[in-house]
Order: structure tokens, then sequence, then C-alpha cells
């Protein structure tokens, strides 16, 4: 097997590559003035099976399209298998039709991938179950739960005082598929109403009985209104300690600040994303999603 990287997450990519034991190849990469990209991987790839590392995070077009470049030249080189390893799908939220007359985005993208050569796709944490049925090449998922789970244990083992909590409907079998990870815990869900134009929310409605500890668990925080909304309306309703995981830190806008203002009293992520230190903050602890990785590829 060899495994390369593209430049959106080069951390990551060497972590799964230690996991792996294998050394990372390299790849040439160049940026010509006018924004043109032009890759050359710098390894021999004839008859193997080849990983591509590139999760599609902001800025989301750039890191496609080298993505695309990164599985043509590998399947243009001779190799047997190639594997699109995106630990976050840039465009996943698109994956259907809102209003008449848009773009079903994804699927652009997923064609995208495989006419350039993926064969197999690996994602993490993705935003619907139904996406893999937009691939027409094998999919794993996997799932960074089982490391919130084992946070969940660190920080109690009582859970007649804590709650798991979905702040988006969409979330529900997530948070019931933790609940199996994490035992015998009650879960609220967060009903939200968002303008698909200005992207503000408001939450319409808590579902559930809200305890004092409160688990907030979402596949991904973008602008952190999500997060933050369902913070003060859970506050509302009794919880007073409230602990954030999300798979995915896109943090745009001002994400950052918002959470570390939040009443969060920690906020963990996984470095599907490579966050850079300006939008690190004090309550933000990173878990790595590198091991789960590796082994669904050996
Ligand atoms: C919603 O569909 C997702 O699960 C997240 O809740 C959402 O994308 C978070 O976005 P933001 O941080 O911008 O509120």
């Amino acid at each position: 097997m060899k495994i390369f990287s593209g430049s959106s997450n080069e951390p990551l990519a060497q972590k799964i590559a230690a996991q792996l034991g294998i050394p990372l190849s390299t790849v040439e990469n160049h940026v010509f003035p006018d924004g043109e990209r032009r890759v050359k991987l710098q390894d021999d790839v004839v008859g193997e099976d080849v990983v591509i590392v590139q999760p599609t995070c902001p800025p989301v077009d750039t890191n496609q399209i080298e993505l695309c470049f990164l599985l043509d030249a590998a399947r243009r080189s001779g190799a047997r298998q190639v594997t699109a390893v995106v630990p976050y799908l840039g465009y996943q939220r698109q994956d259907h039709i809102f209003r008449e007359g848009e773009a079903r985005s994804l699927e652009v993208i997923v064609k995208m991938m495989e006419t350039s050569g993926a064969s197999g796709f690996l994602g993490v944490d993705l935003h619907s179950i139904k996406i893999p049925e937009l691939f027409s090449i094998g999919v794993t998922h996997i799932s960074a739960l089982p490391l919130f789970a084992e946070k969940i244990h660190e920080f109690t083992d009582d859970f007649s005082q804590a709650c798991l909590v979905t702040p988006d409907m969409g979330g529900i079998r997530r948070i019931e598929l933790l609940k199996d990870l994490v035992g015998d815990i009650d879960f609220v869900s967060v009903e939200k109403d968002r303008d698909i134009v200005t992207g503000e929310i408001q939450v319409a409605k808590v579902h559930g009985t809200v305890k004092k500890t409160c688990f907030i668990v979402d596949d991904m925080i973008s602008s952190g209104k999500t997060i933050a909304e369902s913070i003060s309306a859970l506050s509302a309703q009794g919880g007073k300690r409230f602990i954030v995981m999300a798979t995915h830190p896109v943090f745009s806008d001002k994400a950052p600040k918002l959470l570390q203002d939040s009443g969060a009293e920690r906020v963990f992520v996984t470095d599907t994303i490579q966050i850079p230190d300006k939008k690190r903050f004090q309550k933000l602890e990173v878990l790595s999603v590198a091991q789960l990785i590796a082994s669904s590829l050996s």
C-alpha cells in the first residue's frame, strides 16, 4: 500500500501512515501564479493499493480539485486500486435539493471523484446515512462516536443527572448510536429553524427532559450558532454543564470566539480538519481519528 496526502491535512495523513507502519509518500505540489495547480506523485504506484488523504474542508473547491488531480495521477500511474480518504467531505449538507432550481451539489462532487479515478471512498461521520447511496464505488463510513463515548465516561459514570443532546433533529440517529456505546443515558433533541438564505438559526423546541449535565453531540460545527443557541435553550430548561462534541471543526466565521464565550465547559472535536493556531481556543480539545481510519484501511 502507498499513502499520499493532499495539502489540506498532512498531519493527519502522517498519523494514519504511522499507524499503518508505512512512510507517507511524497507529492510534488505546485501552484502557479494564476492559481492553477500541478501535482505529481513521487513514488512508484504500479500495481499498488493507493490511498489519497484529503479532507475537502475550506477552501472547499480548491481542496476538491487537488483531490481529483491526485486521484487521476494515481490511476494514470498504474495503481491497482485508489481509495479517496476524505475525513471531512465538503458539500455534504447539499445532498438533496432544498428549493427548485438548485443543483444537487454533493452528487456532482461524488461524480467528480469517481470519474477522476477513485475506486473506493472512506468518509467519517457523513452528514446523512443516505450519502453512501450517491456513490457507485464502495464506501467505508466510519465514526468518531467511540472517541466521544470514551470521553463521556471520563466525565461521569452516573448518568442519572446527565443526558445526550442532539442540537439538530437530523442527528437523532447519531445520538441513538452514541447511546448504545455509552449505556443507560437519556437523550434530548433540539428542534431548530434555520433561515436557508441568511443561515440564522432559532431554537423552536426542546424535546425530552434536560438534565444537569448535557453532552451536546453534532457532526460538525461551522458558524457555531447551532451550539450557542442550543446551550441557551438547554440552560433555560435546567441544564448547568455543557460539554460539546463534534466530529468536524469547520469553524467558519467567528465560531471559535462564539464557542469560547458560550456556556460550554469543553469543546471536543477531531482532526478530520486541520485547525490553524488562530482558530484554536482554550476550551478546545482535539481527538485523533487516525487510528480509526488506519484500522479500516488495513
Ligand atoms: C446541521 O445540519 C448540522 O448537523 C450542524 O448542526 C450544523 O451544520 C452546524 O452548523 P453551524 O455551526 O453553522 O450552526
